[in-house]
This record gives structure tokens, sequence and C-alpha cells, in this order.
């Protein structure tokens, strides 16, 4: 596998990660919520960066992406979400079709907690996945996210929530 890298989104990223969403859109939609057909342009996608990157300067978000030897990204990852006052976030990330299979996500989930702990000091992660999506309940479990009891779920049947301590 070539070497990939994860770092932070910037703002010059729009047409790459336009490529990247649409390349994939059709996979994300088996497994995640869709997004609005606005998004698919390239001001679509320049808002949406711009939207984040606010979030990052303001401490409440931490988008990633894996990019390849080419500076093709192959995924995302984020940190969504971060409360300071509670240390707690959730995590979120997808990878493209073409590239999983081999540790990305494992790779990108491991980089979030890594980044939850020394750059932002928090101590609970949580993940929300809907159920069927067999490979992210793998990777969540791989890195040491727990699935909540049944009892403890706040989300419809449909939606599994998992934890991690750090
Ligand atoms: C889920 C997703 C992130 C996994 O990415 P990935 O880079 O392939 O993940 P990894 O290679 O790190 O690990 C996936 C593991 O799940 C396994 N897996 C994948 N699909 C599976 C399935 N249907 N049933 C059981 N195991 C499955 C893989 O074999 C692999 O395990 P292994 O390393 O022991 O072989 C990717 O498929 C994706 O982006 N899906 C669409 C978006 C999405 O679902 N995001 C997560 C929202 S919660």
């Amino acid at each position: 596998m070539s070497p990939v890298r994860i770092r932070t989104l910037q703002s010059t990223d729009a047409e790459a990660l336009l490529a990247f969403e649409m390349d994939n859109r059709e996979w994300f939609e088996r497994f995640i919520d869709a997004r609005d057909a606005a998004f698919y342009t390239v001001l679509g996608v320049t808002d949406h960066i711009t939207a984040y990157l606010s979030g990052f300067t303001a401490g409440t978000w931490h988008p990633f992406v894996l990019e390849d030897v080419d500076g093709k990204i192959v995924g995302r990852a984020n940190l969504k979400g971060i409360d300071m006052s509670e240390r707690s976030a959730e995590v979120g990330y997808r990878i493209a079709q073409s590239a999983c299979g081999r540790g990305l996500a494992t790779l990108a989930v491991r980089h979030l907690i890594q980044e939850a702990q020394l750059h932002w000091n928090l101590k609970q992660l949580v993940a929300n996945v809907y159920a069927g999506n067999m490979g992210s309940a793998k990777v969540l479990e791989r890195c040491g996210f727990l699935i909540e009891p049944l009892s403890r779920q706040e989300t419809t049947e449909h939606e599994y929530r998992f934890d991690l301590s750090i």
C-alpha cells in the first residue's frame, strides 16, 4: 500500500475534496446520511470547508483528511462537537471505496484518539453507527470503543452509540 498521511483540512482542499466526495457519493450513502445536492459543487464544498475551519478556530471541530502520495484525498476523519467543559467529542470518518480494507479507518480513528488526548485534552469520545455497518463497528471495537448497553442507547433502534473513555 502506498503511504498515506493524515493532516488537518485546509482552505486549498476544495477541488480535491469535491473529487473525493463525488467519486464516493453512492458508496457513502449506503452507510451514512446523504448530503444536500448543493454540497456537490465547488461553492458548496468551499462553504463546507469554511464552516469546518471556523469550527476549528473556535475549538469545536477538528477536521482531518487522509492524503496519498499524489495529493489525492482518500479519506476524512473528524472530531466533531468538541465540548471543552465536558471534555468530550464525537468521531466521524469515511474512506474512499477504492481504499477500503487496508486499515485506513483504523489508522484514522487511532489518530483522532491521539489528537483528542494530546491536542484537546479530552477524556470521552463517542461514535454513532447505523446497524448493519459492520466494518465501522469493527474499527471502533478494535480501537477500544465499547458499544453502549441497549438500555442506555438514546438513539433509534437503527443506530448504535459507541463510547471510549480516554
Ligand atoms: C466503515 C469504513 C470507514 C471502514 O474503512 P476501512 O478503511 O475499510 O476500515 P479498516 O480497513 O480499518 O477496517 C475495516 C474492518 O472491517 C471489516 N469489514 C468491512 N466490512 C465488513 C462487513 N460487512 N462485515 C464484517 N466485517 C467487515 C474489514 O474486513 C476490516 O477488518 P480486518 O482488518 O480484520 O479485515 C468504510 O467502509 C467507509 O468509509 N464506509 C462509508 C462511510 C462510513 O460508514 N463511515 C462510518 C460512519 S459510522
